[in-house]
């Protein structure tokens, strides 16, 4: 089938990368040219691992473009996987969205297209896209029959770190469509991942026992909320796990153990109960608000997602006050971050718990460092104006630091040099994030170890 995606950001690419490899012929659209042309040399402007192994693979399918007028009037299927940034009301920004809308129905020919929302868009966005769609079909089509086509929501469920598994190997494929033909074309489409016939890349092998993927069909608004539904539980599930993490952390019980001990109820479930300092990226805040302002406009309030809103900010606000603790005095105090992705396996930054911590230190005084294996050149981009000093390497962190704090997990700070680091620290504390690091080692090598939650 013939496809162009709108957007090429995590969603947008990925997507495009799948079905390219799955043989499909996929056009990726964006405005920006730089990425267009880092895209066409072979690169991918993001860090995903996998991406530029699989984008070699799909190749011969692919193709990057500026221009709507060159695929569009072709295409299948297109998607809109657009950004939808949170405005400061909580609701998200449609700008993209419209303008990628009017851009598809300028460019429509006569035969049937399928519009997919890829991105997070607020529930009823199908019939406000369709309605853009229209409009913008009549006025460049002046005198013209056709315009044959339908919306359709198709949420993604990809986590950034492992973008790739998570399309190529869904728990569940969500399809949203009014209009049969649609819903006939999405699954034609994604036929190959829903019977798993498609032989698996080396690097990225078939979870063992997957057998055909189920695909949930419904109307266009119960895929738009079971989007916002999936997001939010995950949210407040991770939550749920760090407000038992303070009554653990007064009582004198192991959260981590705890958290075990529940999750083997499969009802519950182990994944997501991972304590710490809590959620960031792109999504949950974003969707947690969206949600809670959606319910607004129909006089309705959303006091348990709200609760987990303000829970993930405590978790936060809980870095300084246990370095307070320990350090009496934040005022002229250095303080290394171990990590600044908002979780690993990713470069992205934003709403990154790091950002934020660094903010609050700074707020009283402290000196920031930071590092990232991955992230460091996009942060020193994105925020150049800060206060943060960025290290490259853990052992230029920890020199005269006062105390360092684990903020992402990435596996190989598990295993850093602790000895030399805490030879070189003024002050040797580390406050593990993320409850992740190895206490008996690190105290072993003359630090002392501190959990965010114990
Ligand atoms: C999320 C959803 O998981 C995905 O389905 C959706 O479509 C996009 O949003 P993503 O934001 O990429 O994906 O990352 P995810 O793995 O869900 O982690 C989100 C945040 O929660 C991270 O900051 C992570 O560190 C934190 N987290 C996750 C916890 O604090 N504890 C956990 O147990 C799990």
């Amino acid at each position: 089938m013939k496809v162009s995606i709108i957007g090429t950001g995590y969603v947008g690419l990925t997507t495009g990368v799948c079905l390219g490899f799955l043989g499909h012929k996929v056009t990726c659209l964006d405005s920006d040219e730089a990425k267009i042309e880092t895209l066409q040399s072979g690169h991918t402007p993001i860090y995903e691992p996998w991406l530029e192994d699989l984008l070699a693979l799909a190749q011969p399918n692919l193709c990057f473009s500026t221009s709507y007028a060159q695929s569009i009037p072709e295409a299948d299927v297109v998607f809109i996987a657009v950004g939808t940034p949170p405005l400061a009301s909580g609701s998200p920004d449609l700008t993209y969205l419209l303008s990628a809308a009017q851009g598809i129905g300028k460019h429509l020919n006569g035969g049937f297209t399928v519009v997919v929302n890829k991105s997070t868009v607020p529930i009823g966005s199908g019939n406000w896209v369709e309605s853009i769609l229209r409009e913008s079909y009549e006025q460049h089509h002046r005198h013209q029959s056709g315009g044959h086509f339908a919306v359709a929501s198709n949420p993604e469920f990809l986590r950034e770190g492992s973008a790739l598994n998570d399309s190529l190997y869904p728990d569940r494929v969500v399809i949203g469509a009014d209009e049969p033909r649609a819903l006939e074309l999405l699954y034609t489409l994604y036929r190959p991942v829903l019977d798993q016939t498609f032989p698996a890349p080396t690097f990225l092998p078939r979870p063992e026992g997957l057998g055909a993927v189920p695909l949930i069909s419904t109307q266009l608004a119960s895929a738009e909320l079971i989007k916002y539904a999936a997001n939010a539980f995950l949210a407040l599930k991770i939550s749920y796990i760090n407000e038992i993490g303070r009554l653990a952390e007064r009582v004198g019980a192991d959260i981590t153990q705890v958290a075990n001990g529940i999750g083997l109820d499969k009802r519950i479930g182990t994944r997501f109960l991972q304590p710490g300092i809590g959620w960031g990226g792109s999504c949950f805040g974003k969707d947690t608000a969206a949600l809670i302002s959606t319910a607004a406009e129909y006089g309705l309030v959303m006091p348990i997602v709200q609760a987990a809103r303000e829970i993930n900010n405590c978790q936060r606000a809980h870095v300084i006050e246990k370095l307070l603790a320990e350090l009496k005095i934040l005022k002229g105090r250095t303080v290394g971050l171990l990590g600044l992705a908002f979780k690993p396996q990713t470069d992205d930054l934003r709403d990154a718990p790091a950002v934020e911590i660094a903010r609050q230190l700074t707020e009283r005084g402290a000196k920031v460092r930071a590092h990232d294996p991955v992230a460091l050149p996009r942060a020193r981009r994105e925020y150049a104006d800060s206060d943060i000093t960025f290290c490259e390497d853990p052992v230029e962190l920890a020199n005269g630091a006062d105390a360092l704090v684990l903020v992402t997990e990435w596996p190989q700070y598990r295993d850093l040099p602790w000895e030399d680091l805490a030879r070189d620290m003024r002050h040797p504390l580390v406050l593990d994030g993320r409850q992740f690091l190895d206490r008996p080692r690190l105290t072993r090598a003359g630090l002392q170890y501190v959990g965010i939650l114990s």
